[in-house]
């Protein structure tokens, strides 16, 4: 079992698995008649799975433009309350097909806030892709258009995601399951 910094990491989706559905739904991406997109990533979570999507979408024909936004969410203690942005996106979104890629839709209060930010700003599309679906923790009326894999209801970190900033180096997706008495 892998043993990162004194925690045992149980991987859910190792880095091969990851990179083949990447392929997979670049493919599925480029089959929707828009070709003329602007990518949105949401960091941090993001920031991997959107590098490598990116670049699996130039693999199948796609050159879409690059943004990226920074969300918090906010509310006392762990309960979400809201969304907030930190940092926004430079360019103008109107009359633009949209594709946000978020890694993880869980509530669905993150999307559901970038999706309606950018239809006020005038978006002509917004379609989401997320690597993972934690669908049992839904608190929103809100679906991804493209998903990598379902999530089972574990906190999970790496790739990109991390749990109190720690793990988002790790190539694969695992979820922590205890403390490495013997940790190298
Ligand atoms: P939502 O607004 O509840 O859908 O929140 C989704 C956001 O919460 C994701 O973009 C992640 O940043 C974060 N998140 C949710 N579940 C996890 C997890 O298991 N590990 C790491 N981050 C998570
Ligand atoms: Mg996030």
């Amino acid at each position: 079992m892998p043993t990162v910094r004194g925690k045992i990491i149980e991987p859910l989706y190792t880095a091969r698995q990851i990179d083949e559905r990447n392929h997979q739904m670049a493919a599925e991406i480029a089959k929707q008649p828009n070709k003329d997109l602007l990518v949105i990533a949401i960091l941090k979570g993001s920031f991997i799975f959107a590098a490598d999507l990116i670049r699996a979408l130039h693999d199948v024909g796609l050159a879409p433009e690059v943004e990226f936004i920074t969300l918090s969410s906010y509310g006392t203690g762990t309960v979400s309350q809201g969304v907030r942005i930190v940092k926004d996106i430079d360019s103008d979104v109107k009359g633009r097909s949209v594709l946000l890629i978020d890694d993880i839709l869980e509530s669905g209060r993150t999307l559901k806030f970038a999706k309606e930010l950018l239809y006020e700003r005038g978006a002509s599309d917004v379609s989401i892709a997320v690597l993972l679906d934690k669908r049992v923790k839904r608190k929103e009326n809100l679906e991804a258009d493209f998903v990598g894999f379902e999530c089972p209801d574990y906190f999970v970190v790496g790739y990109g995601m991390d749990v109190a900033y720690a793990f988002r180096e790790l190539p694969f997706v695992g979820v922590v399951t205890g403390d490495s008495s013997a940790d190298t």
